[in-house]
């Protein structure tokens, strides 16, 4: 039997990734939205272009989480999307209803899932999800660390015009404006960054990569990335169910890693079929701790926000 991979909002990010894991053949896939039709009409649609690639998953659209039941993985897309000038916080009210609703309809169908949360501004809803949910802190995990990095490696790969297969990029931190870009860290074909990059086009890097959501959502105008997100989302989902103990950069529960505590936060995880398998610390200088608290300082602003609405 082929694992049973449930997406919550069928949206630009829910049906991409629908595409992703279907090209995949990772799994049969339910697609579940508020809208009437629209899940269902995109499901069919894709159902109707897996007999060219050559996939031979299912593809079911709904709007009734009985169809979800017995899932292995859920991932929640379900939210509205940032719009120009938005902040990812300005989303929190919205969609902290929505992913609670999300976790309370499909968890107790599923009981045994992992919870991949996607819905903006991710580390507070993943925190949120793990929370309601109940689930153990391997069963819930926020997608952000591999975009963002996969930013940053597309921006050094078109910069130096080599393949985005050797460059390696590590980016830690919330999925904010002050996520991490580890520099030191990262390597093209094993040699430094650092040395690969003049600093002024190094740092102009960093910024994108910081700014990335933001640019997207500028020239859309009205929503905001969704197939690099959808793609990240892909490989995790991948590595869970083909438990493969990929290290890979992830929203995760902290309980004293890196310093910090009872929050969602992006570190590089291992991930395998049982979820987050461990988080692993990266050795830091003071420079990098120094801008990883600035980080975390905002998700816990994020986090306060979360709990005044709650209250
Ligand atoms: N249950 C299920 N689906 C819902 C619910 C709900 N309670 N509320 C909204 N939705 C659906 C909408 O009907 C819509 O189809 O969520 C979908 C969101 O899709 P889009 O508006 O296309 O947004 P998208 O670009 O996919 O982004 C969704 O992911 O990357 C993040 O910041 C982004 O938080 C946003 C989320």
């Amino acid at each position: 039997m082929r694992p049973k991979i449930t997406i919550i909002g069928a949206g630009f990010t829910g049906s991409t990734t629908a595409h992703w894991l279907a090209a995949q053949e990772l799994g049969d896939i339910v697609l579940l939205d508020v809208m009437e039709g629209m899940p269902q009409g995109k499901s069919l649609d894709l159902q109707e272009a897996l007999p060219i690639i050559s996939s031979d998953v299912s593809v079911r659209g709904t709007n009734d989480y009985l169809d979800t039941a017995g899932s292995d993985i859920i991932v929640i897309t379900a939210g509205a999307a940032r719009k120009p000038g938005m902040s990812r916080e300005d989303l929190l009210n919205t969609n902290a209803a929505i992913v609670r609703s999300a976790v309370d309809s499909s968890v107790p169908h599923s009981p045994n899932a992992v919870l991949v949360v996607l819905t903006n501004p991710l580390d507070t809803m993943a925190y949120l999800a793990y929370r309601r949910s109940g689930f153990p802190k391997a069963r819930v995990v926020g997608q952000a660390g591999i975009l963002d990095s996969a930013r940053m490696r597309a921006f050094v790969a078109m910069e130096l015009g080599v393949s985005v297969e050797n460059v390696h990029t590590y980016v830690m931190g919330g999925h904010g404006d002050e996520m991490v870009p580890l520099t030191r860290h990262s390597n093209v074909a094993g040699v430094p960054l650092l040395e690969m990059l003049a600093p002024d086009r190094l740092q102009a890097i960093v910024e994108r990569t910081r700014k990335g959501g933001g640019e997207i959502v500028n020239l859309l105008k009205t929503g905001s990335a969704y197939f690099a997100p959808a793609a990240a989302v892909a490989q995790m989902v991948s590595a869970i169910l083909k438990d493969k103990h990929l290290i890979v950069p992830c929203s995760a529960m902290l309980e004293g890693e890196y310093g910090l505590r009872d929050m969602f936060f992006g570190v590089p995880t291992q991930l395998g079929r049982s979820g987050v398998e461990r988080v692993v610390e990266v050795p830091l200088d003071e420079v990098e701790k120094q801008a990883l608290a600035a980080s975390a300082a905002l998700v816990r602003e994020s986090l306060a926000t979360l709990e005044r609405l709650s209250a």
